[in-house]
């Protein structure tokens, strides 16, 4: 199997509910290693370009103040299958629907503060690792 790399990132809600360790103590359970990482507070320019994907959606104004709400946990997660298994540890986007376990049934609140973001594919990881870390 590949080793990929893959962006994750801690969102406002779980880090002021003071979970960035346990989020991580997960991801190194699952053998994804943090090979990059930082806490930073998006500007709503950075925020907005970051979710560019979603700008016609009737949710991204709420997700863009969301985004800038505190302070996020950004990192590159490297490992066999990272984005993959990223996304299984992460759960669905609605916590009410994400599998018990997973870091969004456990952390997150709301399908608009829902506690992480991972990349989805290999073209998004990519893209996404760039904005935040340059090639
Ligand atoms: P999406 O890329 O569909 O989900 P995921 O984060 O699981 O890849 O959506 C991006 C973010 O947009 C999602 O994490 C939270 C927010 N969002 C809402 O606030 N309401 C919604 O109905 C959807 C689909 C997403």
């Amino acid at each position: 199997m590949a080793i990929e790399r893959t962006l994750s990132i801690i969102k406002p809600d779980a880090v002021a509910k003071n979970v960035i360790g346990e989020i991580i103590t997960r991801f190194e359970k699952a053998n994804l290693k943090v090979v990059n990482a930082r806490l930073q507070q998006l500007t709503r320019e950075e925020a907005e370009g970051f979710y560019a994907v979603h700008k016609e959606r009737p949710f991204f104004n709420d997700l863009v103040n969301f985004m800038i709400s505190g302070p996020v946990f950004i990192q590159v997660l490297e490992g066999e299958n990272a984005i993959a298994k990223n996304r299984e540890l992460m759960g669905a986007t609605d916590p009410k629907k994400a599998e018990p376990g997973t870091i969004r049934a456990d952390f997150a609140e709301s399908i608009d503060a829902n506690a992480v973001h991972g990349s989805d594919a290999p073209e998004t990881a990519a893209v996404e690792i760039a904005y935040f870390f340059g090639k």
